[in-house]
């Protein structure tokens, strides 16, 4: 009892000292632990499948996963009725050995959509009446596949324009605006406690696109229609100015009662790579890390692959690529320190 008492006088005539705040996390999972978000990746499977050292990193760092192209419709239903789920479930299984969240990605996208479907459409053996039974039933067994097992579903993906105007996709044009809101009803059946998300690119900045998409979200839930979430892709350039009124734009989501998510960031730039542009890089990825935390209902920051080793960038932007955050031999660049530093909300 006595030297209880002693300590406890002690703790009490001595100055307390001084809060440093926390330490600077050692690595991904433990920023996102100190922050109280998700951080994620999208995740290659091959990659994941065939190499120890991509796979090492994706398990140590992250803490939540996208599949990159394994859960799009092409990939799950290459032919009419033959479901090929082996990819998207070797992504889930890993997952949930590594205590990582899914993100399900994607149920009602114009690309990535297989043969039969876009083809069946064009050549009018697929009419609109069945292309909206095939809609619903694809939604609903993928989702009920994994029900419980995925956080978040992007259930539209870029359904809006650059200049504000729905897209033309053959949803649109075949069933009319009312898809958007059939496939979030489906999805919420299919599994009632996945959070529901659209999600987009350049809503980061893009007026039009970003009022359209208010609209569009607040149009649905005055129809009660189950929307839970907005993604913004977040795929950046450093040749451009970096969307500096973001944090703003995602306060008027949130606004709306929707959670925030950055589901696929990354920042390419025109090669060569120079000290120069990887700080610029490591800035952009502060920034956006930094707004996310800035606003309460931003819950999960996930970037678009974590290694130049494996980034649709090259192949999609002539001369430009190193948009990740460890270069090709998974050594950290400039851009993963830079979200280490970044401190708690
Ligand atoms: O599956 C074939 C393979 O059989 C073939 O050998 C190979 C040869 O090129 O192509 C493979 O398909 C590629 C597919 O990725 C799977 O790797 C396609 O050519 C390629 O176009 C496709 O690109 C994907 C792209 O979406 C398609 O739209 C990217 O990997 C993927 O990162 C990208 O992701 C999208 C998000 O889903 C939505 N937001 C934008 C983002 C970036 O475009």
């Amino acid at each position: 009892m006595k030297p209880l008492i002693i300590a406890l006088a002690l703790m009490l005539a001595l100055p307390a000292p001084a809060y440093a705040g926390p330490r600077q996390p050692r690595d991904l999972r433990e920023l996102a632990h100190q922050h109280g978000i998700r951080i994620g990746t999208a995740v290659d499977i091959a990659a994941l499948r065939d190499e120890a050292d991509y796979r090492k990193v994706l398990n140590h760092q992250f803490n939540h996963v996208t599949a990159e192209n394994a859960m799009k419709w092409e990939s799950v239903e290459p032919e009419r009725g033959a479901y090929t789920w082996a990819d998207a479930d070797a992504l889930v299984h890993n997952a949930h050995r590594n205590r990582q969240r899914v993100r399900g990605h994607t149920l009602v996208w114009h690309n990535q959509l297989p043969a039969w479907l876009t083809e069946g459409v064009a050549d009018g053996s697929i009419t609109p009446a069945e292309l909206k039974r095939i809609l619903r039933d694809h939604i609903t067994t993928q989702v009920r596949r994994y029900k419980g097992k995925i956080r978040a579903w992007d259930v539209v993906n870029e359904v809006v324009e650059e200049d504000g105007s729905l897209r033309q996709n053959i949803w649109l044009t075949n069933l009319g605006p009312g898809y958007i809101a059939d496939a979030f009803r489906w999805a919420h059946r299919a599994d009632p406690h996945a959070k529901l998300f659209i999600n987009d690119y350049n809503i980061e900045w893009n007026t039009p696109k970003i009022e359209t998409t208010l609209s569009l979200v607040k149009d649905l839930q005055a129809r009660g229609v189950p929307i839970h979430g907005v993604g913004f892709q977040g795929h950046l350039g450093i040749q451009y100015d970096y969307p500096g009124d973001w944090a703003n734009v995602m306060r008027r989501f949130a606004d709306l009662g929707l959670e925030i998510a950055v589901t696929e960031l990354d920042v390419r730039m025109v090669l060569p790579v120079t000290p120069e542009k990887l700080a610029t890089q490591a800035d952009y990825y502060r920034r956006a890390l930094t707004d996310c935390l800035s606003v309460e209902a931003c819950k999960e920051f996930t970037v678009w692959g974590f290694t130049d080793r494996h980034s649709w960038v090259p192949g999609w932007f002539d001369g430009e690529g190193a948009a990740c955050l460890l270069d090709e031999n998974l050594a950290p660049k400039p851009a993963y320190r830079a979200l280490l530093g970044v401190r708690a909300r």
